[in-house]
């Protein structure tokens, strides 16, 4: 495998900051502020791109609209995970006829991982006319200059290059979380998880020099950011791309020992890779925050060979017996598929077990959603769809007992939890293991670590007054 990765010359992304001062020129001509509204679909991943969209349009002179009927330009970051996710984006694209109509000359782009699989580019192309410009995860970088070629021609612009993928620093970012940030240290994945279509539309695995990232994470701290969350698609393989040696574990600790008070956290973490060197380095390492998300996927041994994880339920069970003598009150949270193809009742009973002996504080359950152009899209799967949904209500009955008991087991314990924003109900905090916490309070605590007695819960959060 050719392990180069293409490094963005500083060069190119200059020449895509000269695009977004072109652009903000002609925003400046106009009578009144141009608008952008960003609307983003899937996981972390995603939302970090989704800043980097807005720091590219903020570059450009746009300021920013939650209402689709009032923007310029609309730009939908979309997934591909399941299928449910790709309908919900169809849907809203399709409804955006009527929005441009209403706003003749308003901009459309769709981007993100379903623009990148060749078959929905397609259907854009035929089917969503109201569409203008289309690029996918690895055109990322130069925003500015599609957009710009948009603007200054007529037509609709593609830009759908399936590569490896690249590496970009220095695009401008307009961050979206409060005191709480996402800093991306790799971005694709090698794994081919036979269900998944990650690979195939975020590309190779590829990782941030660890100096580059020490450097966001260091100006960050210092700008009183709070809460720093290490992203990748499996951060266990940080580095094996890289020819200096760096690994997660060294890059996590030298984040550890940067300046400031805050937490810093992960995601995420694939069980094959995921080392007891890891376990160690958080463990000592007090800025770690306590929070271990560990997807297993599948109870069944089986049914892992067939999604291609490279592990078996005994080595899942013993990562887990691991972390928890290193770090005993470490939050453990997990991802679990019901229904993958050729998936027998009495694997799904293994499924179950597993939630049951390790007992997660939160799990995330999906029913397998077949993608185009993976493995699994093409195995047999007699089971009736009737029972798949009865499992996953099985599955998700069990968890919210086991999510609620481990809640009812925070009463009386006083946290020290970061306050991290306000809804309707009122404030909204984090445990250090991420769990969340609602408290009434003044808008001034929000950015604040305080400490919380937890006086109430239930199976989705707890409650708290301040200590
Ligand atoms: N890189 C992460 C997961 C990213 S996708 C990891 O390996 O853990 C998030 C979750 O979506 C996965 O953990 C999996 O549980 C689920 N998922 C992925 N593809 C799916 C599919 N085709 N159908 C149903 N769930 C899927
Ligand atoms: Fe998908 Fe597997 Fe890669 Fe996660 S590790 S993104 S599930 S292929
Ligand atoms: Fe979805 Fe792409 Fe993330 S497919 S889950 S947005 S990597």
């Amino acid at each position: 495998m050719n392990r180069e990765t293409t490094r963005i010359p500083p060069e190119a992304i200059a020449r895509q900051r000269e695009f977004c001062e072109k652009i903000a020129e002609r925003s400046a001509a106009r009578s009144t502020q141009p608008l952008a509204f960003v609307d983003t679909y899937g996981c972390q991943q995603n939302e970090a791109d989704s800043e980097r969209l807005r720091g590219y349009l903020d570059a450009m002179g746009y300021a920013f609209t939650s209402q689709e009927a009032q923007a310029d330009v609309i730009v939908i970051n979309t997934c591909a995970i399941r299928e449910h996710a790709e309908q919900r984006v169809l849907g809203n694209v399709g409804a955006l006829v009527h929005t441009k109509r209403q706003k003749p000359g308003q901009i459309i782009c769709v981007c993100g991982c379903m623009a990148q699989e060749p078959h929905v580019a397609e259907k854009i192309k035929q089917s969503y006319r109201q569409v203008d410009l289309v690029f996918g995860p690895h055109a990322l970088w130069r925003f500015p200059e599609l957009l710009y070629r948009l603007l200054t021609r007529r037509g609709r612009v593609f830009d759908l290059a399936d590569e490896p993928g690249s590496i970009a620093e220095g695009i401008p970012l307009v961050r979206q979380r409060g005191v709480k940030a996402w800093v991306s240290i790799m971005y694709g994945c090698n794994n081919f998880c036979s269900y998944c279509i990650v690979p195939y539309v975020r590309g190779r695995e590829r990782s941030r020099r660890p100096e580059a990232v020490l450097a966001e994470i260091r100006e960050l701290a210092e700008a009183g950011y709070k809460d720093i969350t290490l992203l990748g698609q499996n951060v266990n393989s940080y580095g094996k791309d890289l020819d200096d040696g760096a690994d997660f574990a060294g890059l996590l600790q030298a984040a550890g020992e940067i300046p400031g008070d805050f937490l810093l956290r992960f995601m995420t973490s694939h069980p094959k890779d995921a080392s007891q060197r890891l376990f160690e380095t958080m463990a000592a390492c007090p800025k770690a925050a306590p929070h271990f998300h560990l997807p297993f996927q599948s109870g069944s041994t089986r049914v892992l060979e067939a999604m291609n994880r490279r592990y078996t339920r005994e080595r899942y069970l013993e990562q887990v017996a691991a972390l928890r003598a290193l770090i005993p009150d470490i939050v453990l949270t997990s991802d679990v598929i019901v229904g993958f193809p050729g998936e027998t009742a009495a694997e799904f009973e293994e499924t179950l077990q597993l939630v049951e002996q390790v007992r997660f504080d939160a799990l995330f359950t999906f029913l397998f959603s077949p993608r185009v152009g993976t493995p699994a899209a093409s195995l047999p799967d007699p089971m009736p769809k009737e029972e798949k949904a009865a499992n996953f209500q099985r599955l998700v009955a069990l968890q919210d007992k086991i999510s609620e008991e481990r809640h009812a087991a925070y009463l009386g314990k006083t946290l020290r939890c970061l306050v991290d924003g306000s809804d309707e109900k009122g404030l909204t905090a984090r445990t250090p293991g991420n769990r969340l916490v609602r408290l009434t309070g003044g808008p001034e605590l929000i950015g604040q670590f305080r400490e919380l007695t937890i006086t109430g819960s239930n199976k989705w959060s707890l409650t708290g007054t301040l200590a």
